[in-house]
């Protein structure tokens, strides 16, 4: 069963278990902004189903509160900090103010931030950029468990290495194509299962390495793998996800057996640019504008109502979100009041927190 909650309530209720994991007031209100966002944007797969996940981490001991990025390098164009195992949402954020400051400076900046916790949804980052006029360009890869197999081959390898590209657009939001290089989220694949559902063709295969439809080879033991989208294209682009969001960050690279440790590290390389400081400002505002009135009259495809760009599924499902409140399953709830027991805090705070109480 579902319930819907509002997102200020929501973010309340977070903000108080993340407060009792250890975080200051301030980080704790930056995580829950955070994966409620991503809630809101309907990316429920990096919303507030994560708290479980990083209070376990917190209490394992593999991801640290309140820390700040480390400079290990900051020429003014090239910057290369370490997340230092900290709440992604914190350290995400201070890496990009820096990043964001240079690139105005300088008209670029490249950015190698390694060895931070869970970075959430990718997207938020190239925002902060974009709402400055600024294009950002982001890959990230993911310490956590292998998941993805390589074209060709028969086992897990790798996570589900996100790229994430915000272009800034003239009189109207941003382009902002943000998402996992896995055919399909895994969050995805845990609710088909739970629903006992099937998934279409060409996005698991089982641990034989043969084609499957049956979500439980991304769920439970024995685990078969997931495909990365577009066969070698997809996979590609996760290999260079690793290449520069984990081995060219310094932020390390996926190649242990199974981890049984909750924490999720993320490694991201980032390129920020400004692109009034190119020469080229009129020339990319006409052929934006001339390019993406000409895409939009295309004529709908059966079963599409007209084209869209990237960013704006998000902000269709945002405007209902913010409207209605934000579906909340029962069981991630109660995944939610069990990392709550576990700090000692009362679920009676946190269900009167939700309740806007
Ligand atoms: N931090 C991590 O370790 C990590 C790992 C994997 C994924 N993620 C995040 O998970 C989120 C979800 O990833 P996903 O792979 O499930 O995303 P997805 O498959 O839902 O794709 C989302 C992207 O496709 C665009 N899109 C969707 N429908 C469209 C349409 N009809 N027309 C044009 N564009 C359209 C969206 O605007 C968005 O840019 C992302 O925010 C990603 O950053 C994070």
């Amino acid at each position: 069963m579902e319930t819907l909650i509002k997102p200020e309530p929501l973010k309340r209720a977070i903000e108080v278990v993340v407060a009792a994991g250890g975080s200051e007031a301030a980080e704790a209100r930056l995580v829950a902004d955070n994966l409620v966002t991503a809630n809101l944007l309907g990316h429920d797969s990096h919303g507030v189903g994560m708290i479980p996940r990083y209070i376990d981490a917190v209490l394992e001991g593999g991801l640290a509160p309140n820390q700040h990025p480390k400079a290990t390098l900051d020429t003014g164009a090239l910057l290369a900090l370490d997340g230092c195992k900290g709440y992604g949402q914190a350290i995400g954020r201070e890496a990009m103010q820096l990043a964001i400051q240079r690139a105005k400076r300088s008209g670029s900046c490249i950015m190698a931030l390694g060895n931070t916790h869970h970075l959430g949804r990718i997207g938020h980052w190239a925002e902060m950029a974009v709402a400055e006029g600024l294009v950002s360009i982001h890959f990230v890869n993911v310490i956590s468990h292998a998941r993805v197999a390589p074209y060709g081959g028969r086992d897990a390898r790798f996570g589900t290495n996100p790229c994430c590209i915000g272009v800034p657009l003239p009189g109207e939001p941003p382009f902002l194509l943000d998402y996992a290089t896995s055919a399909v989220a895994q969050g995805k694949l845990r609710v088909a299962h739970n629903k006992g559902e099937k998934v279409p063709a060409g996005r698991l295969i089982d641990p034989e390495g043969n084609a499957t439809n049956d979500p439980r080879y991304a769920v439970v033991p024995p685990f078969g793998a997931m495909l990365a989208f577009g066969e070698h294209k997809g996979y590609g682009m996760a290999v260079a996800c690793e290449l520069l969001g984990g081995a060219l960050t310094g932020g390390g690279t996926w190649h242990y057996d199974e981890s049984r440790k909750q924490r999720v590290l993320n490694g991201m390389l980032t390129i920020v640019l400004d692109p009034r400081q190119l020469g080229t400002a009129a020339a990319f505002e006409r052929e934006a504008r001339l390019f993406l009135d000409w895409l939009r009259r295309s004529r709908p495809a059966p079963g599409f109502d007209r084209v869209r760009i990237a960013g704006e599924p998000e902000r269709e499902v945002r405007e209902r979100r913010s409207r209605d409140g934000i579906p909340m399953d029962q069981a991630t709830w109660e995944e939610i009041l069990r990392a709550a027991d576990k700090l000692k805090l009362a679920r009676s705070r946190v269900q009167a927190l939700a309740r806007g109480e």
